[in-house]
């Protein structure tokens, strides 16, 4: 179809003269944060696999195994013939990490953040969401009947006001956040938002997708804000700190039996493969034991902020805010060439102008690489005015669009 090749061509010139377009880059990586790129040999500060668990040999272990046991696929949605006898382990496993009753593992975190939020968000309802929430967690808004309210970043106060003037107009509300900013690196106010949801009867629900394996103990966002948070709806990821591919739910019995019955990405797509599991419950073997490990990366990101002078850490992961696409562009190829790779991050995974490098970093990160690298950097920054500049801070004013592609 001319009209259609068209269409593309045209799209393709726009994100090309916007420096916009992504292309997929084959990356081979190995034991660590290492990767191989176009023969290359690099660091690797941009890769989610905090713990490099990736490679764990009792992760490959335990996968190879279910493989021999159970073989590849699921062959069907759980609801039908899927539901092999790992995800009985995995859930109980996640839910006592969590605190939680029970827990529901999904395909994948985007699924289950497109499923979870319909599920509990009807056409009666009222969803809040952050403005820098995750692109997932976008999905599930919009996937949702429910009248979206969006407050500005982490401004507790804003999500106040808003609930104060709405609330009492529907039947349930949901609030929805990171508990990591997965572009950011900062952290949710939890003690103060699950205050905020108590007092106006307001369901509080986290993607912790960066916060499992490496912040609170292991056990993720809602427990590093102390035992004041409250979050009955702990949503997170199988495919970063524990190395695998998958997403899950943790929270009470009902909501969770709600779940396998009203998921929609539960109930029509095909079940997690038995190997990820089986990987995942390895994984937790490892984050529950190894409390030395998951501090790690932590520590490494701090390392990094402290040799700059940039401001603390929050998590493992430090975004360098550069403003336009192609400065963020142009750093990333001169860090290539030192070596490192972090690959730009632009619009509109990010809001425009505030195109960024995010640096994530690993237990396995040597800690003289990190100084070369934050050396690099320093060189690279030196005379841009913006390089101090928090996110938040050149994202100052009215609350953004949701990511769009
Ligand atoms: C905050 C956040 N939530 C959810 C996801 C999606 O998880 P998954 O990769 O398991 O689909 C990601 C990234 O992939 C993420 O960064």
């Amino acid at each position: 179809m001319r009209s259609l090749d068209d269409f593309a061509c045209r799209k393709l010139e726009e994100l090309d003269r916007a420096c916009l377009r992504r292309t997929l880059a084959e990356s081979l990586r190995e034991d660590g944060p290492w990767v191989t790129r176009e023969g290359r040999r690099l660091l690797s500060f941009s890769c989610n696999d905090y713990l490099n668990l990736s490679h764990h040999p009792a992760l490959k272990a335990a996968a190879t195994a279910a493989i021999g046991q159970y073989g590849v696929g699921a062959a069907a949605s759980r609801l039908v013939t899927g539901n092999h006898p790992l995800f009985r382990e995995l859930e109980t496993r996640l839910a006592r990490l969590k605190g939680t009753e029970a827990a529901c593992v999904f395909g994948s975190g985007y699924l289950a953040n497109s499923g979870i939020i319909p599920a509990l968000a009807g056409a009666q309802d009222l969803v809040l969401i952050d403005e820098l929430a995750h692109a997932c967690l976008w999905a599930g808004t919009k996937l949702s009947p429910a009248q979206t309210l969006v407050f500005r970043h982490n401004d507790v106060a804003h999500a106040r006001s808003l609930l104060a003037l709405n609330r009492a107009r529907f039947r349930h509300a949901l609030l929805v956040t990171d508990g990591v900013f997965s572009m950011d690196g900062d952290l949710a106010p939890l003690c103060d938002l699950g205050e905020l949801c108590t007092a106006y009867d307001t369901w509080l629900m986290t993607d912790d997708a960066h916060g499992l394996g490496v912040i609170g103990g292991g056990r993720g966002s809602a427990f590093a804000a102390g035992p004041g948070a409250h979050v009955p709806l702990q949503m997170g990821t199988l495919s970063k700190a524990i190395g695998g591919y998958g997403g899950y739910l943790c929270a009470s019995r009902p909501v969770i039996d709600l779940m396998k019955t009203r998921a929609r990405t539960l109930i029509y797509s095909t079940a997690l493969p038995p190997a990820m599991a089986a990987a995942a419950i390895a994984a937790l073997t490892i984050i529950e034991t190894e409390p030395e490990l998951t501090a790690k990366p932590l520590a490494k990101a701090r390392a990094f902020t402290t040799r700059l002078g940039l401001p603390e850490a929050q998590s493992p992961i430090v975004p360098l805010v550069l403003g336009e696409p192609e400065s963020a562009l142009q750093a990333s190829n001169k860090l290539a060439a030192e070596g490192f790779l972090v690959t730009p991050i632009r619009p509109p995974t990010v809001p425009v102008g505030t195109a960024r490098l995010r640096f994530a970093f690993t237990a396995m990160h040597p800690d003289e690489e990190i100084a070369r690298l934050a050396d690099a950097v320093r060189l690279l920054i030196a005379g841009t005015p913006s390089r101090l500049e928090t996110p938040q801070e050149k994202l100052k004013g009215t609350p953004k669009c949701p990511p769009s592609s």
